[in-house]
């Protein structure tokens, strides 16, 4: 049942993170595409990255994920009151991937949707939950970033394949006592530039059922040094927004937790925001870019790491395709 709403802010209680068992270096891309480990890791600062086995799916690896969120969150499956799933590689179609989520962790109190946002689905995520807290009240929300990229990555393009990676983040959002939190939340968009990151087959433009669909409207397609600039821009453009929205300097944040796309992209972000590395986190050289699963995958890390201290400022910060991007100051 929604209660009244006492207090306005909502907090991350429990994270969770999952990666699949299989581990693909870059010298196993070296027998796929034209490329080296050296021109990755300087390039990207990708080392490896973790692809499913065949047969498991995205739910499976939401699942595992949000059982280790709501176990430290100490929140029943059952007292789930919505379930949200940033996704650009749902299980099908529809229904939504949330609802096998659902079904598979037995929260069947919950309202299930997903969000497709790319990159920054996660994000997308945090902020709708925090509003529906701020509106709500008394509920719990598992809010999950999980991604299986290989199925749609062209094993063909070295531009592209050697990027990114699969996994699965989760966190239990609910009220907070006031102390700590959610202090703010940013989300923005630019669909004119849709074109530079995406995939456009499986929708109503490209069926599924059109023989003539081939490798540019089946797997991602981007334009890597497009994507690198905007990305920059509007991730120094977000954290400065929400750290002045929310009445801080960037001084104040004691882990900055980027989406791990490209390590030159996050240190040029930290730079501009004069953050010192020793404050940035990065895990991307393990797991490479796994989209909406990165930011979920990068804070339960850096929890079970002991990066984040009680009462630490984290600022959290994505960019991907649509172009969407956004940002979150969490008080922990
Ligand atoms: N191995 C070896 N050489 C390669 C590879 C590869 N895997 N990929 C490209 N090259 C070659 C190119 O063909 C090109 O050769 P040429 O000069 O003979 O034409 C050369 O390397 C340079 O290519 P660029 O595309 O200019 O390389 P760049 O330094 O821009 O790096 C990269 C490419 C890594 C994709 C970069 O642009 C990038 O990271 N962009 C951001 C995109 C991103 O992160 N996308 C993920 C999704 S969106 C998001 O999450 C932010």
């Amino acid at each position: 049942m929604i209660k009244a709403n006492l207090n306005p802010m909502s907090m991350i209680a429990g994270t969770g993170s999952y990666l699949p068992s299989k581990i693909l270096s870059n010298v196993d891309m070296e027998a796929i595409v034209d490329t080296t480990d050296e021109w990755i890791r300087t390039r990207t600062g990708i080392g490896q990255r973790f692809i499913v086995e065949d047969g498991t799916i995205t739910s499976d690896l939401c699942k595992e994920a949000s059982l280790q969120a709501l176990e430290e969150a100490k929140v029943l499956p059952k007292d789930l009151d919505i379930i949200i799933v940033a996704t650009i590689t749902g299980d099908v179609k529809f229904p939504a991937t949330a609802c096998y989520v659902q079904k598979k962790i037995g929260a069947l109190n919950a309202a299930a949707f997903d969000i497709s946002a790319a990159c920054s689905g996660f994000l997308y995520g945090i902020c709708i939950a925090d509003h529906m807290i701020k509106s709500s009240g008394d509920i719990n929300i598992l809010v999950i970033g999980s991604e299986i990229l290989s199925s749609i990555t062209n094993w063909k393009d070295r531009n592209t394949c050697i990027l990114f990676g699969d996994g699965a983040g989760a966190c239990v959002m609910k009220q907070s006592d006031g102390k700590k939190g959610i202090l703010g939340t940013y989300i923005k968009s630019d669909g004119t530039l849709s074109e530079l990151l995406t995939m456009q087959g499986g929708g109503t433009k490209y069926s599924h059922l059109n023989p003539e669909n081939d490798e540019k409207v089946n797997y991602i397609t981007m334009e890597g040094r497009e994507v690198f600039k905007h990305a920059i821009i509007n991730m120094v453009e977000a954290s400065r927004l929400i750290i002045d929205k929310v009445g801080l300097k960037c001084s104040d944040i004691d882990l900055l937790i980027p989406h791990q796309a490209n390590i030159r992209i996050i240190e040029s972000v930290a730079k501009k925001l004069k953050i010192p590395k020793q404050k940035v986190f990065v895990n991307l050289d393990k797991y490479g870019n796994t989209s909406a699963a990165s930011i979920p995958i990068a804070l339960d890390e850096a929890k079970k790491e002991g990066r984040i201290d009680d009462g630490d400022l984290c600022l959290i910060v994505g960019f991907g395709g649509g172009f969407t991007w956004g940002s979150a100051i969490i008080r922990f």
